[in-house]
């Protein structure tokens, strides 16, 4: 049977590993276990780029040679992989024979094919993306991919008859909806599309870059490194043997939104011109920013996973990657942002849950799992089992659509489900009393089974902390996704805690002063032209919800007619989330953003009131989002 076929990029050896390699790859791991979970045989690729100029540049730098410098610096690779509980099928280096000589073969046919041509070539060449621009191409004379200056260049080369597949890939791309994604990339690459596709250089002269593979036809040349690698994709599986047939079609190749083009038009027509199925999905998702900008080792900024994952465990690392940002989105990365999820949804609600379970069992139950009311559960039972079975569709639904961080929070639904019902429930008071001993075991079996539910949907996440929760809870069989009902008896395990508190300074940012929560305001007169500089808006409240950690603040998504805003408002204590969602109010839209709790606040609300709020500043009349307010 054709196995789930998933992969990542495969990330060159000139760059230590950081947050963006770790994202691609966890998210791929994700994929990966969720797709074993469901019961499907899965083929999880990942690997090194260790050809071309970057690579050779790196080694001349270290005065080594390229192969050299590549065995050296897989292993950064391999080991962070490791760490992470990465759980690939094969790792490929493209040194290695058993891919050489399948990018030889692929080349071999498509010269058979009249695919690939020889040709002068007459443009520019950008040498750190290495790629050829036409003069036409370039933006301001620089290169229109990276913006850096790119060198004149004549030279005879090979090239790949690309544009001629220009109107079968764009029917491609217009007939399967979901082999772009998300759609706003389907659509920047059918923009891309619009222009003319030209044909795609795939040979460097010897004379100038030796670290390549060599062509079978030519061997003055090697081979254009984006071949080379994108051949990865079939020839680890065995293409042209039909092996790869136990792979190929690819099911999703996960990229980064900056590697698209060369995914989407020409490991496309590449394909194409191979006649082997396209893949049949292509996700590229955002780039991560640190402290809301670019992240680059001239800043100093670069985030090591490896130290992340010293600091606060591979899992709580993953944790935070899949869950703070929408998959496809751009997202950034802070440490506050980073403790501030830990402490709440893994010390607060996670782990806090375990513990307190394994007390009850403990305490009330002599650490067995006890057997549930045969007679039934009680109404809030049967809520928290209602809850559980939920997580079958909704997690399912918020995976096939790689919303991951809506699956987390359906799965914290539940965890907090649970804590809601031990407090309604209050076990303590239970046991206080005879009669009432078939409902605390039931409270204490439920707790038990909801705790299970989550380890299971909780493990592509975070596979090590969903396997300790397993063996804290006393063991259960691995079970298909959707077995509900475990069994009783087991004598529980307590443990350390799942994610121990993360203990810093409290420290008020400056920036967490809001029109309601700020010093109190002296009057200093100001002229009219200082009062218009200020740009107050009207704007509706379409989203609203706490910002976890804090009672007083809240994180509302405010349309303004052409945009939307994200604010950090200190209004909590007065409102609730729901009652805003609607409401017309002022914003001061030209504020600096600041950064309140870790979260971007863009602008400020108007209220009324000193530290306390005593109300927000509204209409009386349905204003349109985005009107001016003078
Ligand atoms: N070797 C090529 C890929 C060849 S695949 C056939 C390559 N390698 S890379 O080492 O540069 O890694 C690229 C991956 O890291 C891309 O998916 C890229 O989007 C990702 N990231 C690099 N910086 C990133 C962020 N700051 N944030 C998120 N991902 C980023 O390209």
């Amino acid at each position: 049977m054709k196995k789930f076929y998933i992969t990542t990029p495969i990330y060159y050896v000139n760059d230590s590993p950081h947050i963006g390699h770790a994202y691609t790859t966890v998210a791929a791991d994700l994929m990966a276990r969720y797709h074993r979970l469901l019961g499907r045989e899965v083929f999880f690729l990942t690997g090194t780029d260790e050809h071309g100029q970057k690579v050779q540049q790196a080694a001349a730098k270290r005065g080594i040679l390229p192969k050299q410098h590549a065995d050296e610096w897989v292993t950064r690779f391999q080991c962070l992989w490791t760490r992470l509980s990465i759980s690939n099928n094969d790792f490929i280096r493209t040194t290695e024979a058993r891919h050489t000589s399948v990018v030889q073969e692929v080349l071999q046919r498509l010269w058979d094919k009249k695919e690939i041509y020889l040709d002068t070539y007459e443009g520019w060449y950008c040498l750190p993306d290495e790629r050829f621009w036409t003069e036409k191409e370039l933006l301001d004379g620089k290169c229109p991919d990276c913006g850096r200056p790119v060198e004149p260049l004549q030279e005879r080369n090979y090239f790949f008859k690309m544009g001629q597949y220009q109107d079968r890939l764009r029917r491609h791309i217009d007939q399967n909806s979901s082999f772009i994604q998300p759609e706003s990339r389907r659509r920047e690459v059918l923009g891309f599309l619009e222009k003319p596709l030209g044909d795609l250089c795939i040979s460097r002269p010897k004379s100038r870059l030796s670290w390549g593979i060599s062509f079978p036809f030519d061997p003055d040349y090697v081979t254009y490194v984006w071949v080379d690698a994108l051949v990865n994709y079939i020839s680890v599986p065995g293409y042209p043997d039909e092996a790869y047939l136990s792979c190929w079609p690819a099911d999703l190749h996960l990229v980064g939104k900056d590697i698209l083009t060369t995914h989407a038009v020409y490991w496309s027509t590449l394909l194409m011109a191979l006649d082997l199925p396209l893949p049949n999905t292509l996700f590229a998702h955002g780039w991560w920013t640190v402290d809301g900008e670019k992240m680059s080792k001239s800043r100093g900024n670069v985030v090591d996973p490896n130290e992340m994952i010293t600091a606060f465990g591979a899992d709580a690392f993953r944790y935070f990657l899949l869950r703070e940002v929408p998959f496809g989105q751009d997202g950034n990365f802070s440490k506050e942002a980073f403790i501030l999820r830990y402490n709440s949804d893994l010390a607060n609600d996670l782990g806090n849950l375990l513990s307190r379970a394994l007390n009850l069992i403990e305490r009330f139950s002599d650490g067995k799992i006890p057997e549930p009311d045969a007679e039934g559960g009680h109404p809030e039972a049967e809520e928290v089992k209602a809850t559980a079975i939920s997580l079958h569709d909704s997690v399912r639904t918020a995976i096939a659509q790689f919303e991951f961080h809506v699956a987390l929070g359906e799965i914290w639904r539940l965890v907090e489900r649970t804590n809601r019902y031990i407090e309604q429930m209050a076990p303590w008071n239970l046991a206080k009393n005879r009669k009432d001993k078939k409902r605390l075991d039931t409270v204490l079996y439920t707790a038990a089974e909801a705790l299970r539910i989550i380890s299971v949907y909780l493990s592509p996440f975070m596979p090590n902390t969903a396997e300790e929760m397993r063996r804290q809870l006393g063991g259960f069989p691995d079970g298909p996704l959707d077995a509900i009902g475990h069994g009783t008896g087991q004598t529980i395990a307590k443990g350390k805690p799942l994610f121990p508190r993360i203990e810093r300074e409290t420290r008020v940012a400056p920036e967490s002063k809001t029109a309601t929560g700020g010093p109190a305001p002296s009057h200093p007169l100001i002229a009219l032209e200082d009062f218009k500089k200020l740009d107050l808006r009207a704007g509706a409240i379409v989203e609203a919800q706490k910002v976890s950690g804090s009672d007083k603040l809240l994180l509302l998504t405010v349309d303004l007619g052409e945009e939307k805003r994200q604010v950090v408002a200190g209004i909590g204590k007065r409102y609730a989330p729901d009652i805003l969602i609607g409401k017309k109010v002022i914003l001061v839209a030209n504020l600096k953003p600041a950064r309140i709790m870790g979260i971007e606040s863009q602008g400020m609300l108007l209220a009324a009131g000193g530290k306390e709020v005593l109300g927000l500043a509204t209409f009386l009349e349905d204003i349109p989002p985005g009107a001016q307010i003078r």
